[in-house]
């Protein structure tokens, strides 16, 4: 058992305060999953750089992969690096997808600013019920909690669902009112990976469900609302992935002009973890294809790192709106 900590001790922000600032100035705050050093380096760096609010996100695969001591603490070295580097910028650590009130508690113990309870895939009560049980005690310790409504098409966590079940708006009051949540998941189409539409071309997307999103709105006002599975599975990656050896067919993401209106619409979070993955997968096999002579990991991650950083901070710049908004908490 390890020592309990707070995210205030860590240096973490609160992830509910971050929501207010993004809902007044109307952004999303990226949610970026990370699994390793590299990719956390260049979260910190993409957003000190482009002065973006961040929520930094630990999925319960990373935990089990990274070990989630590491992954707390390299957490918390974010941070100072953050600090070092002159980056005055907001950092919340959040657990993704959470799959159980015993995960959620030990992430509330050990640091996080917030959680996710994902029960999406449980009936309607058995999710009310546990994503209060996890509210009542994250509240106790000034953590906030992130639920989610509606089943997301892919693999959510192991549990695969084949079809979107879009939230229902009639249910989100309801749901906010007796679980207590702190912010809300809704499915509107988006969904994980990189295949996230049975199309051939990219033309053939079809829009996300804005519809839903401006009843779930209306429904619960001034409330965070997020975005899972959001990533564009950006096609200059894919390509560069294809050339070197890679094979990534009828890869399709969110086009981001559609992450744009949902912005607009008042999403506050938007998660990405998928693009960061191809970037870096790009440029390694680039790299190591060009470079066969290389064998020093550093030659080859270094310039994923440097792509990640671009990519992160072109998606708050152009896509979320977060650039230039950590003033403002
Ligand atoms: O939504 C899922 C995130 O992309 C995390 O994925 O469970 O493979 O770490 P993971
Ligand atoms: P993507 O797979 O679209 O990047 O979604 C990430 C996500 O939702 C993390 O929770
Ligand atoms: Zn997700």
């Amino acid at each position: 058992m390890t020592k309990m900590v707070t995210y205030k001790e860590l240096g973490f922000k609160n992830t509910e305060k971050m929501f207010k600032v993004a809902l007044k100035r109307k952004f999303a705050i990226p949610g970026y999953n990370i699994n390793n050093l590299e990719q956390l380096q260049a979260i910190i760096n993409g957003c000190g750089k482009s002065e973006s609010p961040v929520i930094i996100q630990i999925s319960k695969g990373a935990r089990s992969y990274a070990n989630e001591i590491m992954l707390r603490y390299l957490g918390q070295g974010g941070v100072k690096m953050a600090k070092s580097l002159g980056f005055d910028i907001p950092i919340a650590l959040h657990l993704d997808h959470g799959d159980s009130y015993e995960l959620c508690k030990s992430c509330i113990d050990s640091g996080f600013s917030s959680v996710m309870y994902d029960g999406s895939h449980l009936n309607y009560e058995e999710n009310v019920k546990i994503t209060k049980r996890v509210v009542d005690y994250a509240h106790q310790k000034d953590v906030s909690v992130e639920a989610e409504l509606g089943v997301l098409a892919g693999i959510e966590e192991h549990v695969e669902a084949t079809e979107h079940e879009y939230t229902d708006p009639e249910m989100v009051k309801d749901f906010v009112e007796r679980t207590g949540c702190d912010s809300l998941a809704i499915a509107i189409g988006t969904s994980h990976g990189a295949y996230k539409f049975k199309v051939d071309k990219a033309e053939d997307i079809p829009e996300l469900r804005f519809d839903i999103l401006k009843e779930v709105k209306k429904r619960l006002g001034d409330y965070p609302i997020v975005l899972h599975g959001s990533s564009s599975v950006l096609r200059e990656y894919v390509a560069i992935i294809n050339e070197y050896g890679g094979s990534l067919k009828k890869a399709f993401g969110i086009p981001e002009e559609q992450l744009r209106k949902a912005t607009k619409y008042g999403v506050s979070k938007i998660n990405i973890d998928t693009d960061g993955r191809l970037v870096f997968t790009a440029m390694i096999r680039k790299n190591l294809f060009e470079n066969p002579e290389v064998f020093d990991p550093r030659k080859y991650l270094g310039p994923a790192r440097e792509e990640l950083i671009k990519m992160i901070m072109r998606k708050n710049e152009e896509v979320l709106g977060s650039a230039n908004q950590a003033k403002y908490f």
